[in-house]
């Protein structure tokens, strides 16, 4: 099978007809071969016998090129959706990291070292903002890297949620406390303005559906706050046009990108995004609660100096003195003059260690594009919903996939919910064979093969070992 030609036929939102012979190794080791990307070697992934580590003993898990046996196999790891895999880079950012500040101690906020992966503390930041401009379509300066994903929420819909008179409803899809306290912060009821759209039993929600909400609830709705992938049914939303349907009404629009930064191809900047906000744990692979990234629209970040020092005009936020601009921050005069773009957003401090995990971690992604990482995606993912399906041939009813059929309605994620009563045995065959998948009671697994780190051949075995259980 050809590669580029499959990848051009699931662009086109097409389904790819696999050959007869798709479901043997030989075929997945074919395309393995294919890969465009090839960086797999630069993350380390658990194997078996790492897995079973009960105490430290100052060893890393090492993949053997001859296995002696399969614990020394990496494993497969399905779980990028909930936490990516550790990339090398990042233990040499972090030494890199710890020397300078053992060396040369404060004066590493304004030094750069040489020979450092990593530039000086202050502008850390921004470094990794640049670096993540092409993760999520931004101009760099539209990106601003701060607190994680939650907190980032917060401080977004703290400049951007205004409820005034009768347009103060938010639409959601989910209903987390993130939103629900910012509506009763601002005195409002959450049951008359939190404007919930649910799926259908197929956990589907069409594009349809959401903008006739939008049309429904126009001249009362403030802000517009959907997750570009859910987290549960896989889906991708068509964030492009459900924004431009959504400014044309007037309505501010902010995104969850969790489960969809460092996964799809994003736009916000050309989409006219007002904000959004995504962690760096899932597909970024910065680490478990690793510094997270918000992008505010290049509109918003403006900071007008034409009135004089006294009266500098900018969008109203949750201020903080790291969002100060770099030029005169230390001067500590009181008068807040915000960085110009998403910088000015900034409230604290950053981590440098934090800085230094998401630094390594973006200098994988510095290695490739986007689009190369969603071509691989779509065809890794066709192939394990064409081995999916095959299983279904033999073991009728033993599981659906939920996660849209159309390629361009998600991203690397399959969610396989399972016939009641499965989930125990599933798990347990699964770890034994040392894959590694994110569970949902009471039936769903989560599968995710990320296409910076899985095969094609990673595919096939878990299918291996999905089809044993469920026909023997
Ligand atoms: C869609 C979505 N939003 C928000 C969060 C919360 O993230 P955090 O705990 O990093 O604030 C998550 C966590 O996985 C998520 O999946």
């Amino acid at each position: 099978m050809d590669f580029s030609v499959a990848v051009d036929e699931l662009r086109a939102g097409e389904p790819v007809a696999f050959p007869s012979d798709a479901n043997t190794l030989q075929f997945a080791s074919a395309l393995d071969a294919q890969d465009p990307i090839n960086l797999r070697d630069q993350f380390i992934l658990p194997t078996r016998a790492s897995l079973k580590k009960k105490a430290l003993n100052g060893t890393i898990p090492a993949v053997s090129n001859s296995p002696s046996s399969d614990d020394d196999t990496a494993c497969i790891y399905f779980v990028g959706n909930s936490l990516g895999a550790q990339p090398k880079a990042i233990r040499k950012c972090l030494d890199a990291q710890l020397e300078t500040w053992a060396s040369i101690g404060v004066n590493g906020h304004f030094s750069d070292m040489e020979d450092s992966p990593l530039t000086s503390w202050q502008d850390m930041a921004e470094d990794c903002a640049k670096k993540s401009a092409d993760i999520v379509g931004a101009n760099p300066s539209e990106i601003v890297i701060m607190n994680t994903l939650t907190i980032n929420l917060h401080l977004m819909m703290a400049s951007f949620y205004k409820p005034e008179g009768k347009r103060n409803k938010i639409i959601l899809e989910w209903k987390p406390y993130t939103i629900e306290s910012q509506i009763r912060w601002h005195g409002l009821d959450p049951a008359e303005t939190m404007v919930q759209i649910q799926p259908n039993e197929d956990y589907y929600i069409s594009t349809e559906e959401i903008l006739a909400t939008i049309d429904k609830h126009a001249d009362e709705t403030a802000l517009l706050l959907l997750p570009g992938i859910q987290f549960y049914s896989g889906q991708l939303f068509d964030m492009k046009r459900i924004t431009a349907h959504a400014k044309a009404k007037g309505i501010v629009v902010g995104w969850d990108l969790a489960h969809a930064a460092g996964n799809v191809e994003l736009y916000l900047h050309d989409w006219n995004v007002d904000f959004a906000c995504w962690c760096t744990y899932k597909y970024i692979n910065a680490g478990p609660g690793s510094i997270a990234g918000a992008f505010v629209h290049e509109k918003h970040g403006k900071v007008d100096f034409s009135a004089g020092t006294q009266t500098w005009q900018f969008r109203d936020r949750l201020a903080g003195w790291y969002g100060h601009d770099k030029r005169t921050r230390f001067n500590m005069d009181n008068k807040f003059q915000p960085t110009v773009g998403a910088g000015g957003y900034q409230v604290s401090n950053p981590s440098a260690i934090d800085l230094a995990s998401l630094t390594g971690a973006l200098s994988v992604f510095a290695q490739t594009k986007m689009k190369t990482l969603r071509s691989k995606a779509l065809l890794l993912t066709a192939y394990a919903e064409h081995l999916l399906n095959k299983i279904l041939v033999d073991k009728p009813g033993a599981f659906r996939i939920i996660t849209p059929k159309n390629p361009l309605e998600r991203g690397t994620q399959l969610s396989v919910l399972l016939k009641e009563g499965l989930l125990d045995d599933v798990s347990r065959d699964l770890e034994a064979a040392g894959v590694i998948c994110d569970k949902r009671k009471p039936g769903v697994i989560r599968v995710a093969p990320v296409p910076l780190y899985c095969t094609f051949t990673d595919v096939w075995k878990f299918m291996d070992v999905l089809r044993n259980t469920l026909t023997n």
